[in-house]
């Protein structure tokens, strides 16, 4: 039951992280050559799918941590420290999902180009703080026994 419950963890983790990585590292700096309002749809509909599947990482993460942490009773410094950023992520998350993608959602369906851009670059920030607190969750989470 441990090792199941390590194993979604890390996949958990794996989805959003990597995810993040790839969508802000490697796709947005692909994208200049598209015109603005295709940009826009083309993030419309990735966000549209990659946001409810990191709704479903983030319960698949609380479930199987608190599971390793008070079931199996896993502790230390490193599982504190990373509960500690794994709720700032999750408080990002929920921002994100509650204010600036359903903006910029709206925006876009509307046809309102500039205010979708601006919302897109508040998603952008958002993102690129919760990809620099999953790295370093990552590596907590993954290195910390051995500290
Ligand atoms: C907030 C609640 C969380 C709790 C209670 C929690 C708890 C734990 C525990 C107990 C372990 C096992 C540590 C060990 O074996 O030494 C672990 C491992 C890990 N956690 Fe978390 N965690 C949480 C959030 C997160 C988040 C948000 C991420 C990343 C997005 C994450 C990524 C990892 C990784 C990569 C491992 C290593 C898995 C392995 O052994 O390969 N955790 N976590």
């Amino acid at each position: 039951m441990t090792s199941l419950a390590v194993a979604l963890h890390a996949l958990a983790a794996l989805l959003w992280v990597g995810g993040m990585a790839f969508a802000y590292m490697f796709l947005r700096p692909s994208l200049p050559p598209l015109a603005a309002a295709e940009r826009l749809g083309l993030w419309r509909r990735l966000f549209g799918r990659f946001l409810p599947a990191v709704g479903g990482a983030i319960l698949v993460l609380l479930v199987t941590g608190y599971w390793l942490f008070l079931g199996a009773g896993i502790s230390g410094g490193h599982v504190h420290l990373m509960q500690a950023l794994g709720w700032l992520m999750f408080l990002l998350y929920g921002h994100l999902v509650g204010a600036p993608w359903k903006r910029f959602r709206n925006a876009v369906d509307d046809g309102d180009v500039q205010a979708a851009a601006a919302h897109l670059e508040s998603i952008r920030r958002t993102i690129a703080i919760n990809l620099v607190l999953g790295v370093v969750v990552v590596a907590v989470g993954a290195s910390g026994r051995y500290w």
